[in-house]
């Protein structure tokens, strides 16, 4: 049953490099499902939450940004799986903390049972919290955590 008072909630789901090829890309890690499928579960998941959800995937990070930045006066949480920008990306971070827009970051995989570059998130200081390593799943507690939060 929808929370009345977050009904008119935005919520922006961001997904970073390569994850447009989810579906083919290294199955064995990141899963079998397609892009366009985790969006249409996340977006039948903000109908049963009672948010609207919204999906954006770039390869390349000034477009993150530039998303991040038009969330201002529009979205009111992010969730974000900055792919490898994660562990790279000084501007995205800093995106994140000027909009002051709770975010949470997710990844498929779990980043710390991985190659010890990947342990490392630019994001994880400035968003409300991290979820790793449930692939899809991830993106749906992901929202779950996102919604919760507004709500508190
Ligand atoms: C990822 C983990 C990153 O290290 C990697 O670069 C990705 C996907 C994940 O969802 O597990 O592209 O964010």
């Amino acid at each position: 049953m929808a929370d009345n008072s977050i009904l008119n909630s935005s919520i922006s789901v961001l997904h970073g490099p390569n994850l447009n090829l989810l579906g083919q890309r290294e199955p064995g890690i990141y899963g079998v499902l397609t892009l366009a499928a985790i969006n249409e579960q996340l977006m039948a998941d903000g109908l049963d939450l009672g948010v609207r959800v919204t999906c954006f995937q770039s390869n390349h990070e000034g477009e993150l940004v530039d998303q991040i930045q038009s969330g201002i006066g529009a979205v009111d949480g992010f969730v974000i799986n900055a792919g490898a920008y994660t562990h790279t990306s000084v501007a995205i971070r800093d995106a994140i903390a000027a909009v002051q827009i709770p975010t949470v970051e997710v990844h498929l995989s779990n980043i710390y049972r991985r190659e010890e570059f990947r342990h490392h998130s630019y994001l994880a200081p400035v968003v409300v919290g991290q979820i790793s390593g449930f692939g899809a799943m991830s993106y749906r507690l992901g929202l779950r955590a996102i919604v919760a939060h507004l709500r508190d």
